[in-house]
């Protein structure tokens, strides 16, 4: 049985990448800090806490760049990104696989009262969830098992979608009233999630970019609202129009909104234009 090179930059023909080499160096930079961070006594007074939260943040983001490939790869033609999305989902399950193992280090790696409050706990329980579910696809993610389990291979990884969902919907939760941020994640996930249409498929990048960055804004205010009217009965209104407010932060909606059109600035033409406007 051949196994596979993982050596994280090479590629499949076993050559130096430097793309590949860059992608590895900028992913591994979270966890180098983080590792640094511990090593310092710079994390606070509680670093098993700080630590899972840091990593817990961190698998959503690289569970959103992997799924941003695709979109990227469609829209903008950036074809070669698509070999980095296994490294990015393993990264994702490096991080996932730290976060669980941190929370078993803060709870003095008593296993029994872990599994109870996996058990006991809404949030916890959907969040073990999704790391099993991360688990096999990360289990599954070498060449040998694609070429084993064929078209189920496809239809096994197409669970990262509701997977992220999950780790999301466990992010709002254990955030209680500030949800910011998970708001910020999920509207990002939803206009990736419109970018993957096929009814996109032929429209311009940048207007597709453009919706997505609409889907993106108006998803992230309607779940942060709705997520406060349904905790809390606060009035779903006075919470949108808060996003119209720039006296005290740039709102998560807009923050979603601007990440998403961000990759209109990769497309050749806009290059160019940029390029120019530096010389002159
Ligand atoms: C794919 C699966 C998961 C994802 C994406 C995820 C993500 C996150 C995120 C983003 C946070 C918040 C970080 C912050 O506030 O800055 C968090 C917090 C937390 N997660 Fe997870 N998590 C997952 C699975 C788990 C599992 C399996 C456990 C343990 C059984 C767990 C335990 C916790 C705990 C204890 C907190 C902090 C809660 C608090 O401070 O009150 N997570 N997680």
């Amino acid at each position: 049985m051949k196994i596979d090179d993982l050596t994280p930059w090479k590629d499949r023909a076993g050559r130096f990448s430097a793309l590949r080499a860059a992608a590895f160096a900028l992913l591994a930079a979270p966890a180098l800090w983080l590792l640094a961070l511990l090593v310092l006594g710079r994390i606070g007074p509680e670093p098993e806490k700080a630590a899972t939260h840091f990593t817990g943040e961190w698998t959503l983001y690289f569970l959103l760049a992997a799924l941003a490939v695709s979109p990227l790869r469609a829209h903008l033609g950036y074809g070669r990104l698509i070999g980095l999305r296994r490294m990015i989902g393993l990264f994702a399950f490096g991080f996932i696989a730290a976060h669980f193992g941190l929370y078993i280090l803060y709870m003095n790696g008593d296993l029994l009262k872990v599994a109870t409050e996996v058990v006991n706990r809404v949030y916890l329980t959907i969040g073990f969830a999704a790391l099993l579910g991360l688990a096999a696809l990360a289990a599954t993610s070498f060449d040998g098992a694609i070429r084993r389990m064929g078209a189920n291979w496809r239809r096994l990884h197409a669970l990262v979608y509701p997977l992220t969902v999950l780790g999301l919907l466990h992010y709002f939760m254990q955030s209680k009233l500030d949800v910011s941020q998970p708001a910020l994640l999920a509207g990002i996930f939803c206009g990736l999630m419109l970018l993957r249409l096929r009814a996109l498929r032929g429209v311009p990048p940048a207007l597709a970019l453009l919706l997505a960055a609409l889907v993106a804004g108006v998803s992230a205010a309607g779940l942060e609202a709705a997520w406060h009217a349904g905790m809390t009965g606060a009035p779903w209104r006075r919470i949108l129009l808060a996003n119209l407010d720039f006296s005290f932060e740039v709102r998560p909606p807009w923050i979603a909104a601007a990440i998403m059109v961000a990759p209109i600035l990769l497309l050749p033409r806009y290059r160019q234009m940029l390029r120019s406007a530096t010389q002159s």
